[in-house]
C-alpha cells in the first residue's frame, strides 16, 4: 500500500480563501480590520521562521499583524508587563496576542502567557480557553490540535469508535487534541468526524510506545524526536498525522519515518507541507473569531 497523503498546505490555502471573504465582510460592518499582535523573544531561527509565515498568512487574509520582538534577555516581570500593555492597546488595537515559544529557560512561561485576556488568546492556551475545551465548550481551540482535526474532517478519515494513539502530551497539541477528537460531536456539527475516537496518549514513560501505536486506527506523532514512528510501529491501512517539525543536517524533517510508513499507512501527512500550513490557517481563523468576539461584547 502507498498511502495517500494529507495534503495540509493545500487545505490550509483553501481555508484562507474562505477566511479572506469573512474578513472582507468583518471589515465592511465595522471598518476595522482584525489585527493579531506577536511577542517573539530572543532570536532563535526557527521561531523567528514560524513567526514570519503567521504574519504572512495574516497579511494574506487582509488581517493587520505587527511581531514586537523582544530581546534574550528579557524578564519575566518585563514580558508581562509587555503582554499587559498589549492588552491595554498601548500597541495599537490587539484582537489577538500570540506569545511564541519557546522563551528563554530564565522566564516563567506561564506567567507570561497567562498575562494573555483569555479572549484575545488566540493560541487557545489560558487555562480559562482549556477548561473550556475540556468541558466541551470549546472558545479558541488550541491551533495544532485544530488543524489535525480538520485535516482528519477534511480528508473524510472517520474517528467515531476508531482508536486514536497521540505520542506526547503537551499542552500546545497532545493534551487538547486528546479532548477534541474524544469529545460528543458539538451541537449543530454537520459532520460527525474528528469526534466520538477512543484515545490514548503516549509519553516518555509509556515504554514500549510500538505496542500502543500498533492497535491504532490513527497515530498523531507530536514529540519532536526525527523518525521515532518507524514502519514496524504502525499497522497496515492506519492513517499517520507528522506534527514534528525537526531540524536535522539544515533539512525539515517529522517525527516520522516518513518513506516506510508511506508504504505501509493509508494516510500521511507530510513533513514540511501537512500540519505546518494547517496550524497557522487555524491561527488565522482563531484572529478573526476573537475580533468578531470583541465586537459582540
Ligand atoms: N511554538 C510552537 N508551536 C507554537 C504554537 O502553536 N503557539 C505558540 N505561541 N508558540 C508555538
Amino acid at each position: 500500500m502507498t498511502a495517500q497523503v494529507l495534503d495540509g498546505k493545500g487545505l490550509a490555502g483553501r481555508i484562507e480563501h474562505s477566511l479572506r471573504d469573512e474578513v472582507e465582510t468583518f471589515a465592511g460592518m465595522f471598518g476595522r480590520r482584525p489585527r493579531l499582535v506577536v511577542v517573539l523573544v530572543g532570536d532563535m531561527a526557527a521561531s523567528a521562521s514560524y513567526v514570519k509565515s503567521k504574519a504572512a498568512a495574516a497579511t494574506r487574509v487582509g488581517i493587520d499583524s505587527d511581531v514586537i520582538a523582544v530581546p534574550e534577555t528579557a524578564t519575566t516581570a518585563e514580558l508581562v508587563a509587555l503582554v499587559q500593555a498589549i492588552a491595554a492597546d498601548q500597541h495599537g488595537p490587539a484582537d489577538g496576542i500570540l506569545v511564541q515559544l519557546p522563551l528563554p529557560r530564565h522566564v516563567d512561561a506561564v506567567a507570561v502567557l497567562d498575562a494573555v485576556p483569555p479572549d484575545r488568546d488566540v493560541d487557545g492556551f489560558h487555562p480559562e480557553n482549556a477548561g473550556l475545551l475540556s468541558q466541551g465548550r470549546p472558545r479558541f481551540i488550541p491551533c495544532t490540535a485544530a488543524g489535525v482535526q480538520r485535516m482528519l474532517i477534511d480528508a473524510a478519515i472517520p474517528t467515531a469508535g476508531k482508536h486514536v494513539v497521540i505520542v506526547g502530551r503537551s499542552d500546545i497539541v497532545g493534551k487538547p487534541l486528546a479532548l477534541l477528537l474524544a469529545q460528543r460531536p458539538p451541537a449543530g456539527c454537520p459532520t460527525d468526524g474528528g469526534c466520538d475516537a477512543t484515545v490514548t496518549i503516549c509519553h516518555s514513560r509509556s515504554g514500549d510506545i510500538g505496542h500502543f501505536t500498533r492497535q491504532a486506527d490513527i497515530v498523531v506523532a507530536a514529540v519532536g524526536r526525527p523518525r521515532l514512528i518507524t514502519a514496524d510501529m504502525v499497522r497496515p491501512g492506519a492513517t499517520v498525522i507528522d506534527v514534528g517539525i525537526n531540524r536535522v543536517d539544515g533539512k525539515l524533517i517529522g517525527d516520522v519515518d516518513y518513506g516506510p510508513v508511506a508504504e505501509k499507512a493509508a494516510w500521511i501527512s507530510p513533513v514540511p507541507g501537512g500540519v505546518g500550513p494547517m496550524t497557522v490557517a487555524m491561527l488565522i481563523a482563531n484572529t478573526l473569531l476573537a475580533a468578531e468576539l470583541r465586537m459582540k461584547r
